[in-house]
């Protein structure tokens, strides 16, 4: 039949995913995995608005999230409002306002939604969720530890660290690379950030395009080039600066904890986004049809103070369920989730009802998923119920079973 023009699509939004029960579930499991972890750290849960004022991303997210990227609007009371694309700044602004209460360290996490305008492909959406775990106050590098530690075992609770690799970098380094050793301009240092952040994504040909464009050619070029070649101990040596001293400090106390071979330095690590003021990192999975990054963190030193009060510097990160899940296909790590409902109870004519509903809230009271038909049906037919529905256990009786006390399972 031809549908007609006016009829709705059934279509989510671009971008968007409908969760259907059997998608819930999977969401939900890698959820609970997520916030087990974080709660074994002592990360306690907090939320915000979906809805900030414009001027919060505005002020410190960067261009490309704020001009390209933000959904906006103007309200009824001509106030700008933007949907949330990221959490830091909501959680800046909701510790700077109890600052003084606050047991410090504040450690917490959030598993939320947020949208960006971008364009859809694998691993990037519309609308998406994030595992967000930050520390603000305690001493910066033991904090930095904490969260490299927290990323690679969010992993592990999947059963996937070996597939990951957690790459460092520290931004003072790179200010002072660019700034002391190439003599850029900051105008000149940000457009190299962003362009060297999205290298991966543009090839070699319109990279050195760009390099071209923002002015770093000849000499500047080659040192550019060596520098990215430099393990940290040559970087260090050769651009010594309070940057390269944290990584080296950094990766110092790394070992000492234990940490995995899993977190490597690696100076390509930028971050698209503005406030990064120390350490940088991003999580990437090994197998190369997973190439964007999982998870993106970092130390922001002037976030907190942006609200007028005392600065308190903070080190965290956000971690994607699009690129995860992706992660978790990959790996073959997505256990059989089983059936949802546990137990069907039959109902083999219409007087049975109030029995059926007894012994249904019994087993619900010991904790088990319950299912009751809504319709009478004979045992053949409540059987195949129970299969469509998953329902591991049928309670089947009747008028004689009811009569002894007894019921089938
Ligand atoms: P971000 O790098 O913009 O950082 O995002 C972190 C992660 O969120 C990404 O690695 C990716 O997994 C996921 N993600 C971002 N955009 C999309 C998208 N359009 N579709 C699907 N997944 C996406 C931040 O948002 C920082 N606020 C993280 C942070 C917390 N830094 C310190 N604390």
């Amino acid at each position: 039949m031809a549908q007609s023009k006016t009829a709705l699509s059934t279509q989510a939004y671009k971008g968007t995913r409908d969760f259907y029960p059997e998608d819930m579930r999977l969401q939900q499991w890698m959820f609970a995995s997520l916030r087990k972890t974080a709660e074994s750290y002592a990360y306690r849960e907090y939320d915000g608005p979906t809805l900030e004022p414009y001027e919060l991303y505005a002020a410190k997210s960067g261009e490309e999230l704020v001009s390209q990227q933000l959904y906006h609007f103007v309200d009824r009371g001509e106030r700008k409002v933007a949907i949330r694309p990221e959490m830091t700044p909501t959680l800046a602004r909701m510790v700077a306002g109890k600052l003084q209460e606050l047991p410090r360290p504040v450690r917490w996490y959030c598993i939320s939604n947020f949208h960006r305008y971008e364009r859809p492909q694998r691993g990037r959406l519309r609308e998406f969720w994030q595992l967000n775990c930050d520390v603000l106050g305690g001493d910066a590098l033991q904090a930095d530890v904490e969260i490299l530690n927290l990323a690679l075992d969010l992993m592990a609770g999947f059963g996937g660290t070996e597939f990951v690799r957690v790459k460092v970098n520290n931004r003072k380094l790179m200010d002072h690379f660019f700034t002391q050793s190439l003599s850029l301009t900051p105008e000149q240092t940000l457009k190299l950030t962003k362009l060297i952040d999205a290298r991966s994504k543009m090839g070699e040909e319109k990279y050195g395009a760009g390099l071209g464009e923002i002015g770093i050619d000849g000499e500047r070029r080659i040192q550019l080039e060596a520098f990215f070649g430099g393990t940290l101990e040559t970087i260090a040596r050769e651009h010594p600066c309070e940057g390269a001293t944290e990584l080296v400090k950094l990766f110092a106390l790394l070992r000492e904890s234990g940490a995995g071979a899993q977190i490597i330095f690696d100076p390509l690590v930028m971050r698209g986004l503005d406030y990064y003021t120390g350490t940088v990192f991003e999580v990437y999975d090994v197998s190369p049809e997973n190439h964007r990054a999982m998870f993106g963190g970092g130390r922001y030193d002037n976030l907190v103070g942006m609200f007028g009060g005392q600065a308190l510097s903070g080190v965290g990160f956000g971690m994607g369920d699009v690129t995860l899940k992706n992660f978790l296909e990959t790996h073959g790590l997505i256990p059989e989730l089983g059936g949802f409902t546990d137990v069907l109870v039959s109902l083999p004519k219409a007087e049975c009802r109030v029995p059926a509903e007894k012994i249904a809230r019994e087993l619900r009271s010991l904790g088990l998923k319950v299912m009751t038909p809504l319709q009478v049906g004979g045992f053949g037919e409540q059987i195949k119920l129970a299969l469509k529905h998953g329902a591991r256990f049928v309670v089947l009786f009747g008028d004689e079973e009811l009569a002894r006390g007894e019921v089938l399972v």
